[in-house]
């Protein structure tokens, strides 16, 4: 070899001598975090020692698992400070997002990596305020209230009055308004924000008989659109009576295979490619990825999430957008949504209420991917 290739040869060995250790160093420092991360994860569970002193119930899950891990316990009755209320809670209601008790191991790292860190489940609730901390202002006890925040599955919640509270409206229910927070701000986040929707657009909703999806036909209505909801055959009569103005039954006709073409489609399943989704967009239409179909990890999430990444890459290259996003509470959202529900724009559907005793019941019918609405749970 020449004298000049050979230093050229030296060096580039040199390169990759030194870029498979610095790999390795990785591999071997993240491995070593993972397993000390892994054995050093505990939570109240590990703690916790003699009975609560003023004992009320709760869901509490000190392992991941199925809905069988979860028990109803009794935990020690919180006390609000200066900023808080203590909300005694009426109903919870379920979400997907409940089934991570599973622990599914890519979002570990911050759920806790052997056990979860957080031991109580439940983000939706409604009930009254029972007592004020000295600065609040803003509500009083008696006062009936609907929000989220996280470990709603319990009797009794304090919460800061800043966060996702709103007084529930008096032509709800608490099982109703408990329904409300996450699915409808989710439909509300992702029609309004991310689909940038507009009276006279078509909208089509797919998923729409599910918890998510019976909030987004209504929020769509609400905003003068023409909504079209994918259903199967037994709730295209609810999605209808919901105000849907068509109804596709996806057991008999695939939706991206039709001539209507769309302004926005608010995709709850995300069980098409983007070519197929694509061909039903106008030119400058918009799909919202808000789901990926079914709850919880299910089979098949990877598939569609990879296939979402695949179409929000590929729409950097086309005229219309395809984006995702994760709802995030806030308290002007939720006073709209109190406000649908006054107005009689929005009512929550509910598929079936279950009491607090029967959690793991309830997010076993969740788990099946086929719920009718929302799921409540009543807590007396
Ligand atoms: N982006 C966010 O921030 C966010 C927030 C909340 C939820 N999500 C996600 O949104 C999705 C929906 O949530 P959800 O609370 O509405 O779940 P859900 O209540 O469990 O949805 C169940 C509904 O999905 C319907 N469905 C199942 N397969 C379908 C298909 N192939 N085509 C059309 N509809 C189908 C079912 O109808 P049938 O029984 O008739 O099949 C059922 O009514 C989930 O993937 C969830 O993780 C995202």
């Amino acid at each position: 070899m020449e004298g000049a290739s050979l230093v050229k040869y030296m060096k580039i060995k040199r390169i990759l001598k030194w870029s498979a250790r610095a790999i390795l160093v990785a591999l071997i420092l993240t491995f070593l975090w993972g397993f000390i991360a892994y054995w050093r994860s505990t939570n109240d569970c590990d703690r916790k020692t003699g009975a609560p002193a003023n004992p009320v119930k709760a869901i509490v899950h000190c392992e991941y698992g199925g809905p069988e891990v979860l028990t109803l316990a009794d935990v020690e009755k919180p006390v609000p400070n200066d900023n808080q209320l203590l909300v005694k809670v009426r109903a919870a209601s379920l979400n997907p997002l409940d089934l991570t008790i599973r622990g599914p191991w890519l979002i570990r790292p911050i759920l806790g990596m052997r056990k979860p860190k957080d031991t109580r489940l439940g983000v939706d609730y409604a009930g009254t305020v029972e007592a004020v901390g000295k600065n609040v202002t803003q509500f009083k006890p008696g006062d009936e209230v609907f929000g989220g925040t996280n470990g709603a599955l319990a009797e009794y919640l304090c919460v800061r009055p800043d966060r996702a509270v709103t007084l529930k409206p008096a032509n709800m229910t608490f099982e109703q308004a408990a329904a409300v927070p996450v699915a409808a701000i989710t439909a509300l986040q992702g029609l309004r924000d991310k689909g940038k929707i507009k009276p006279g657009q078509k909208v089509l909703i797919n998923g729409a008989s599910g918890g998510v999806g019976t909030f987004a036909v209504q929020i769509a209505k609400s905003f003068g659109t023409e909504v079209t909801g994918v259903c199967s055959t037994r709730n295209l009569d609810m999605v209808r009576s919901i105000g849907a103005d068509h109804v596709i039954d996806y057991t008999k006709e695939d939706f991206t295979k039709t001539d209507q073409r769309y302004d926005l489609i608010f995709d709850l399943v995300g069980n098409h490619s983007f070519s197929e989704r694509r061909r039903i967009l106008n030119p400058n239409g918009i799909c919202v990825m808000a789901g990926a179909g079914g709850a919880g990890w299910h089979d098949g999430i990877v598939t569609a999430l990879v296939g979402e990444l695949n179409a929000y890459v590929g729409s950097w290259f086309v005229s219309q957008r395809f984006l995702a996003y994760i709802s995030s509470f806030n308290k002007p959202d939720m006073a709209i949504l109190g406000d649908l529900m006054r107005d009689g724009k929005m009512t929550p559907v509910i598929d079936k209420t279950y009491k607090l005793s029967d959690v793991q019941a309830a997010l076993t019918y969740l788990e099946t991917g086929h719920a009718r609405g929302k799921v409540v749970i009543t807590v007396d």
